[in-house]
């Protein structure tokens, strides 16, 4: 199937405002359906009469029954009624539910195929700085932009993801005069001295500051180097090509230790736009739009002003000629509006560069460099905190390298495995902890809302109970046990399903809601919405689990029907969990 399958929610609304229009309400009125707010108020609500007759000045329960009366949803719902001052209370038939469960697989589960003739959505995310090595704070960018760029795939969306990474920029003079010297000193002792050092980028980082502070000479020589390296000078270039492989090698390792699905061909460094930067600076030039202060180069909007009112300028070119982070991003939405042809350009940046993609935006789109159809979306983040309240740093006060993070995430979860399952060998429990531990951390993240701060706190991201992942991989566990006692393998199995508990309804409710989240999801860059979503899940399975029983089911008919149900569980946990970027494991 092309192009998205159409959530529930969504079949109502078109319904429901169909049925607004024909008892006379304006085109266009929205019926503002949305999951009822209380139990005993059916499965949905409609809301959308009463603004609507309030601006037609007519009763809204007359709008409402009126459009009730004239509503086509007799295949969707069973039950309808008019309810306080006018909303539409609307039950699901079970012909319905059922009917979605039997589709589940190719609606909710199945990837949807994107529409050939839609713009792609390009996804900004991770993009750490190269000189350095990636520390927590590169997290949150690297998960959120990934689990969002997995949602937009499977809602339909043809992504690209862009990891802009900065490889470009006054460090690197100070970082190639390091090499230099310790490749010197190697020839002297051997060549492993250059090799070790860098095996460490953060202690290769130190050390070149060291030197760079210490030493005039050496401070000197990279600031020779800085000017060598953009003239282009050869041998600069090699240096420089030596380290950025290096530590692109880094941030892999950590990639993949993540489950984060870049590699290679997503890099669009800063420096692929080199070229570019100069008809930038003439393109603005020639729309009118630069203005040259204290000696740079800068675009002044209105809508932007300091302190005391003062003109806030972007600043586009420095007295010396060296362009800045603005010059880069303003190249690069051009390249991903003009070359990739973006519908929707994503930025996964923390929440202290909001001003500067407000100021990139206003002004690419000043200068034509995006077309007013092109949404421009920064999608901000909080800090990460430690227990103090301050951003997370290690006791000495030093950046936490996400290498060492994880070490640590997967080492207590170790521990908490092997108390859990003693008798698992060793290779089986390492493994179990690497997905949960790596899990735990990225589940944390994602499960919060992106725009607050968020506390980084072990005991509660490894615990099994509440809103975390080792709580959700171990639900999913108990499906895929319940599947191994009915010795049935989940993946083929189907039967006819009937819903007859409250528990069974109430699961096959939060099943197939799961489409409403994802599309909200994919609007709004609101990841933690799924999370919740995958909770509640798990907890009606579980409620399920202990009201209706399964295997001793009295008849084979209801056994089949609830393992059925239990399929569509532990597709759901996998999926879901597995668009988070996040594992599950099959005992645990
Ligand atoms: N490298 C930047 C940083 O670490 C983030 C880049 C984000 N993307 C962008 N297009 N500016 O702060």
């Amino acid at each position: 199937m092309t192009g998205k399958a159409v959530s529930l929610r969504d079949r109502l609304e078109a319904r429901l405002a169909a049925a607004l229009a024909a008892a006379g309400a304006p085109a266009g009125t929205p019926a503002i359906v949305a999951p009822a707010t209380r139990a005993g108020f059916g499965d949905y609500q409609a809301n959308g009469a009463m603004a609507a007759a309030k601006r037609m000045q007519r009763k809204p329960r007359d709008l409402a029954e009126a459009a009730l009366a004239a509503a086509d949803i007799d295949d969707l719902v069973s039950h309808a009624e008019i309810a306080g001052p006018g909303f539409i209370n609307l039950t699901l038939s079970d012909a319905c539910l059922t009917a979605e469960l039997d589709a589940f697989d190719a609606n909710v589960i199945t990837p949807q195929r994107p529409d050939p003739a839609a713009a792609p959505v390009v996804v900004d995310y991770s993009s750490p700085n190269l000189a350095k090595e990636m520390h927590v704070g590169h997290l949150r960018s690297t998960i959120i932009g990934d689990a969002m760029a997995r949602v937009l795939e499977h809602t339909g969306h043809a992504v690209l993801r862009q990891n802009h990474v900065g490889d470009w920029g006054t460090q690197f003079g100070m970082l190639l005069t390091w090499m230099d010297e310790l490749a010197e000193d190697a020839t002297a002792l051997g060549h492993e001295l250059l090799e070790h050092e860098l095996a460490d980028i953060e202690t290769f980082y130190r050390h070149a500051k060291e030197r760079f502070d210490a030493d005039a000479a050496f401070a000197q020589r990279a600031r020779d180097t800085v000017v060598r390296l953009q003239a282009g000078d050869a041998d600069c270039l090699a240096r420089w090509q030596q380290f950025i492989d290096i530590s692109m090698r880094h941030c892999e390792a950590v990639y993949s230790r993540l489950g984060v699905g870049l590699d290679r061909s997503h890099v669009h460094a800063e420096s692929a736009y080199n070229d570019d930067l100069a008809t930038v600076v003439s393109d603005l030039d020639a729309a009118g739009l630069l203005v040259e202060s204290e000696g740079a180069r800068c675009v002044f909007l209105d809508e932007f002003k300091g302190k005391d009112d003062k003109p806030l300028p972007l600043i586009i070119q420095k007295r010396d000629g060296g362009y800045l982070y603005a010059t880069t991003d303003l190249a690069a939405v051009r390249y991903r509006c003009g070359t990739l042809g973006a519908g929707r350009i994503l930025y996964f940046v923390d929440n202290r560069q909001t001003l500067h993609f407000r100021q990139v935006f206003a002004v690419a789109r000043a200068a034509g460099f995006a077309p007013a159809d092109v949404e421009l979306e920064h999608m901000p983040f909080g800090t990460m905190l430690g227990a103090d309240g301050r951003p997370f740093r290690t006791r000495a006060g030093g950046v936490i390298r996400l290498t060492d993070l994880l070490d640590e995430a997967e080492e207590r979860a170790f521990a908490l495995v092997s108390e859990k399952n003693p008798e698992l060998d060793e290779a089986d429990r390492r493994e179990i902890a690497r997905v949960v531990g790596i899990g735990a951390v990225k589940y944390a993240d994602l499960s919060k809302h992106r725009n607050s701060d968020y506390v980084f706190a072990w005991d509660s991201m490894l615990s099994f109970d509440g809103n975390t992942a080792p709580y959700l991989q171990y639900a999913y566990s108990r499906v895929q046990s319940l599947f191994r006692r009915a010795q049935v393998d989940p993946t083929g199995f189907d039967a006819p399903i009937s819903l007859r508990e409250g528990a069974e309804r109430a699961l096959a409710m939060q099943l197939l809601r799961l489409p409403e989240t994802l599309a909200t999801v994919a609007k709004d860059g609101v990841p933690h919405l799924l999370c919740s979503h995958l909770f509640d899940i798990a907890v009606a399975f579980m409620a399920f689990y202990e009201q209706c029983p399964v295997l001793s089911a009295a008849d084979a008919a209801t056994r089949d029907s609830r393992l059925a149900l239990a399929q569509r569980t532990s597709a759901a946990l996998r999926t879901g969990l597995g668009l988070l970027g996040i594992g599950t494991v099959e005992r645990m």
